[in-house]
């Protein structure tokens, strides 16, 4: 049986703690979290939480900064007496540098998933951008539960875009455009996308005539620099469709790339509030919500099911 749920904010998370305290039918606790003068983070736990299980919502999205302060909300909430602590972090940071690609690199995607692991019993997260890994446990020894964001892309396309085509930025994109397009209930393609440099992309566009009179809608995980985007987005246009429209799950929108996508002749920009930004039009709090429901029962389960075993 799963137990009550007490649900932290680190600051700036305040809308999705309350979110999730509704969704899940639990009760907000209280953490004071602050910086001092000179930068240091002050942190004191003021609920009990004895035998409840706790969330902490953090969203990573900038890691370095909120790093060491959730360390130390967590401690807090543990030394408040949850019997779990699930990290709900809508985006997962640390998850690109997934390999050594020259002499020398450190995996940082280990090392964070490490650090987290030691310290959580459990991370749910939104679409983490899952390349070279399988999946998150090639790297987190903890559970976590991942929500989608598919569902949600293909409503948004079904309400606010006519006769769309659903185009994936490069290769790695296919498995997903290929289901919001099925559940969009329109035609998918894939460009093919070679990168040079941070900031520096190259796209080539297949033969898409026979969908000259589709809207493009391009959708992809991540829009950092934005270069794959304003790339697709140019070649697009010269081939002759109409304003593309652009839909991402994470917009991270390093500097300018925001303006540049517009300037680049996009028509709309959506995407889902796993990263706050002025573009989100996609709220996934509850996929969040659900997943940690998820996450806590199958835990359970497993518990009971281990129990079971050893009582017999
Ligand atoms: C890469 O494989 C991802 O799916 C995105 O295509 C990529 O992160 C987008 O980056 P940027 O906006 O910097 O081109």
């Amino acid at each position: 049986m799963t137990e009550p749920v007490t649900v932290f904010a680190v600051p700036g998370n305040e809308a999705l703690a309350q979110d999730l305290a509704n969704a899940l039918n639990g009760e907000q606790g209280d953490l004071v979290v602050r910086q001092f003068p000179d930068g240091e983070t002050y942190v004191r736990g003021d609920s009990r939480c004895q035998g409840n299980d706790a969330v902490i919502a953090a969203n990573l999205f900038q890691p370095n900064p909120t790093f060491l302060p959730l360390i130390y909300a967590i401690r807090a909430v543990r030394d408040m007496g949850a019997k779990r602590i699930v990290l709900a972090t809508p985006y997962l940071p640390y998850m690109r540098q997934d390999a050594r690609f020259q002499p020398g690199e450190v995996i940082t995607s280990r090392i964070f998933a490490n650090l987290l692991s030691d310290e959580l019993d459990g991370l749910v997260t939104v679409d983490p951008h899952l390349h070279r890994y399988a999946a998150l446990s090639d790297i987190y020894s903890i559970p976590t539960c991942l929500g989608h964001a598919a569902p949600a892309l293909a409503n948004w396309i079904n309400d606010h875009v006519e006769e769309p085509l659903i185009i994936g930025p490069d290769m790695e994109s296919e498995q997903w455009v290929a289901e919001v397009g099925g559940l969009a209930g329109a035609p998918y393609t894939t460009l093919t996308k070679t990168r040079y440099g941070d900031r520096d992309v190259a796209i080539s566009v297949p033969a898409l005539d026979r969908w000259n009179d589709h809207t493009p809608v391009l959708v992809d995980d991540i829009i950092s620099t934005a270069r794959t985007m304003v790339e697709a987005v140019g070649h697009l246009l010269r081939a002759g469709f109409s304003a593309p429209v652009c839909v991402g799950v994470h917009a991270i929108f390093a500097d300018g790339a925001y303006a540049d996508l517009k300037d680049a002749g996009a028509s709309t920009v959506a995407t889902c509030n796993t990263v706050e930004h002025e573009s989100n039009a996609i709220d996934i709090n509850r996929i969040v919500a659900d997943s940690i429901a998820v996450l806590l029962a199958s835990e359970d389960s497993a518990n009971e099911a281990q129990e079971n075993n050893h009582a017999h």
